[in-house]
């Protein structure tokens, strides 16, 4: 029985990365727990009131930063978000930077991935008798994407970059300086640890998924012009002094976003699953 274990609604949901573990902004607010067939969400989801509509926020390592990338449960985190009703998602996220023009303090909306995880995630909702491929050469939504750009660009005074490709690794640990050129080598941009699976999940889940990253760091290819390797420290203390840009960008961008999205996002499944319907199990 997959149908949600509440009544509660919301139109849209905010992943909050590290340094953003609740929005103080957020009214009239519910706090629920929504464990479902997989698994049990990163923390509570707080249902309240932002800019006139109700939003669903689910910090990504929970309140108190106790799960590693490798250890989030995303699948039941979008399963929890889509099971109230909500059909965007907005997910902020630290990165690194791999490139000179994209410093610490800028904001990215990236516009592809490269998956560098080791394979122990759970990519997909597929599986077990149910067969699905869906198209990911967009990753994230096209629509939600210039929206987010240009609700940086008027909520912020940070250097906005449009698009962007972020590599996303393993961690727990940081790159090595040979891993760190290599990425560079290959033209990625920004590099972090918790877009995939859920770029993925949100996909197969039909919905809208965009990203607002947060450069931190130059991550450690840049010792030679004597610029500090990333450490955890460093990544706090930037997202600290930035975050109220994330959090203005999160306001305007919900501002502007329809009541009533339409988007080739929320048909992701149309033609994507290859089992007959006649063995789809019951
Ligand atoms: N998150 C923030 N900075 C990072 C970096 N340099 N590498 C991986 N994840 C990060």
């Amino acid at each position: 029985d997959l149908t949600p274990s509440t009544t509660e609604q919301a139109e849209i949901g905010i992943i909050g990365g590290s340094g953003l573990y609740r929005l103080d902004a957020l009214e009239d607010v519910h706090e629920i727990a929504l464990p479902n067939p997989y698994g049990v969400p990163s923390d509570d989801i707080l249902v309240g009131t932002l800019a006139g509509r109700r939003v669903a926020f689910l910090a990504r390592h929970g309140r108190g930063h106790r799960l590693t990338p490798s250890e989030i449960p995303v699948a039941a985190n979008i399963y929890a978000l889509k099971s109230l009703g909500i059909r965007e998602v907005i997910s902020i996220s630290a990165v690194g930077s791999l490139r000179e023009d994209f410093a610490p303090g800028d904001l990215v909306v990236p516009d592809q991935i490269v998956d560098r995880t080791r394979g122990h995630r759970t990519t997909s909702f597929f599986g077990g008798g149910v067969v699905a491929h869906v198209s990911l050469a967009d990753p994230y939504c096209s629509r939600l994407r210039p929206l987010a750009a240009k609700a940086a660009r008027q909520a912020t005074q940070a250097q906005v970059h449009d698009a962007g490709t972020y590599c996303c690794m393993e961690g727990p640990q940081f790159s090595t300086r040979a891993e760190s050129n290599l990425y560079r080598s290959w033209g990625m941009d920004i590099i972090g640890m918790t877009a995939i699976p859920e770029v993925k999940l949100a996909r197969e889940a039909e919905l809208c998924y965009v990203g607002l990253a947060l450069v931190t760091d130059y991550d450690c290819w840049r010792a030679e012009t004597g610029e500090a390797d990333v450490t955890a420290g460093l990544v706090a203390e930037v997202m600290e002094r930035n975050i109220a840009a994330a959090k203005d960008t999160l306001v305007r961008l919900i501002e502007t976003l329809d009541a009533d999205p339409v988007c080739s996002c929320q048909e992701a499944l149309s033609d994507a699953i290859i089992t007959e319907p006649s063995v789809v199990p019951k």
